[in-house]
């Protein structure tokens, strides 16, 4: 078996190689490099699978890749017709993009899910992007670039679309399905815990972000208001552990009025059996959705690990997720960490949620499988609740199959133990996502530059709504 050193060597070899040209610039890297398959449109650059890479490269000396790529997207803001002409908001960044050769000139052509299956919509890109510029500052100290007009005018055109009055009755994000990484028909429309928070944690960039003065004043306030009533929102009625589950599971339905306990009149008969011996004595997670009379108990490794990391769990939650994780060990990580959602949908209930997705049937890619780039996901919410024997642990699985399988972008089985069956090879994400993961290994501060410490005052608004 290769030795660490050798697969660092090798991960950082084969990253180098994914850097995406533009002129004599380097702007992103392309999502897979996989010789043996068609391209597809795994040779552009999308903005979330960036993410794992930009966060090495800021950590390595490379951070004008990371600068040039939050240049030119900037530009590709809501740039494009969505589909059909019908134009998306101001503020959306694209799902992905790629340089095009034409008569001796470079373009980039952006890909706001019109080239997408099904054509969804990429929610999650503007989030990134604001978190990737407050990681950006924070690493290089280069507040100027955020200063800049054109930063601030791209900061406000996110904070528009996302904020704007629309017909919510909760402080999350309604998107429609496939809206961030898991980008097909998934049952994660309404409001999916993934979005939640990138919407936190980019809420929060913002506000560092954003120079004071002008309008700009109003918006860093309505941006503390959402922040408060959001954390507690999430806290207050997405936090699932045993007490939670007994409460719901005694729930009456058809509760009328303002001093409904049930609030959103979720029927104990629609909890589903598995969460009764899954749902550990010790330890809780986040609903991965919630709406009216909905609650989605399964478990989405994005969201939960980065509310970790963001704060919007508190310690306490935190410490209880990753005691979670532990106890549902071959579940969460198995063979390869690790799954992006437990546990997989099948049957009657695959062919309503999915549409009959061939691609995501049970244990399979978004349905269950298991993805390697949430291995630095793991390491970030380890290393940020002082626990980083479980990344440890994590790596070393990983390092036991990743370079022999060719770093495939995931995973399938229960398990995990199989290399997925539509699984790209020579994934970017995948290789970013082990890199990322030792760096924060073995730098335990790296995570300032994308991690949020908790904010006392963030609640005082919600305190005074309670006493008002
Ligand atoms: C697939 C994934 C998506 C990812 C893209 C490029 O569409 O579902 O999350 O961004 O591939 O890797």
């Amino acid at each position: 078996m290769k030795t660490k050193n050798d697969l660092v060597k090798e991960a950082w070899q084969l990253l180098d190689r994914s850097v995406v040209h533009y002129g004599d610039r380097l702007v992103g890297t392309v999502a897979a490099c996989d010789p043996s398959v068609e391209a597809l449109n795994y040779d552009q650059c999308f903005v979330r699978d960036f993410v794992s890479s930009a966060l090495v490269f800021l950590m390595n000396g490379k951070a004008d890749i990371v600068r040039n790529f939050l240049i030119e997207t900037l530009t590709l803001q809501g740039s494009e017709k969505q589909m059909d002409y019908f134009y998306a908001g101001r503020g959306l960044m694209p799902a992905s993009f790629k340089v095009v050769t034409a008569e001796g000139r470079h373009y980039l052509v952006a890909d706001f899910g019109e080239h997408a299956i099904g054509r969804v919509t990429p929610v999650d890109s503007c989030l990134w992007w604001i978190i990737l510029l407050r990681a950006y500052v924070k690493s290089t100290g280069d507040m100027d670039l955020a200063h800049q007009p054109e930063f601030q005018q791209g900061i406000i055109w996110i904070l528009k679309l996302c904020l704007s009055d629309r017909f919510d009755m909760y402080p999350t994000l309604l998107v429609p399905d496939g809206a961030f990484m898991i980008d097909r028909r998934m049952g994660v429309d309404g409001h999916p815990l993934e979005i939640q928070v990138l919407f936190y944690a980019a809420l929060q960039s913002a506000r560092e972000l954003l120079l004071p003065g002008g309008d700009r004043d109003i918006h860093i306030q309505i941006v503390n208001q959402r922040l408060s009533i959001l954390n507690y929102h999430m806290r207050q009625y997405y936090w699932l552990d045993l007490n939670r589950l007994n409460k719901i599971y005694r729930y009456k339905g058809e509760e009328f009025g303002e001093a409904a306990i049930n609030k959103f009149n979720v029927y104990p008969d629609s909890i589903p059996e598995w969460v009764f011996h899954w749902m550990p004595d010790q330890g809780g997670y986040l609903a991965g959705n919630l709406g009216p009379a909905r609650l989605d108990f399964r478990f989405f490794a994005l969201g939960n690990l980065m509310a970790v990391v963001c704060s919007l769990t508190n310690a306490e939650e935190s410490q209880q997720l990753m005691d979670l994780i532990e106890y549902r060990w071959d579940d969460l990580v198995g063979k390869m960490p690790m799954k992006i959602c437990y546990p997989a949908v099948a049957d009657q209930e695959w062919k309503y949620m999915t549409g009959c997705d061939p691609k995501n049937t049970p244990w399979s890619y978004h349905n269950g499988g298991n993805w390697p780039v949430l291995l630095w996901l793991l390491a970030a919410a380890a290393q940020k609740t002082g626990r980083p024997e479980i990344a440890r642990r994590a790596i070393a699985i990983a390092e036991e199959r990743l370079s022999q399988d060719e770093w495939p972008e995931y995973y399938d089985g229960p398990k995990g133990r199989l290399i997925g069956k539509a699984s790209r090879k020579y994934q970017t994400w995948t290789i970013a996502g082990y890199l990322l993961a030792n760096e924060i290994l073995e730098n335990p501060a790296s995570i300032n530059i994308f991690s949020f410490d908790e904010d006392p005052e963030m609640f005082d608004w919600m305190y005074r709504l309670q006493e008002f």
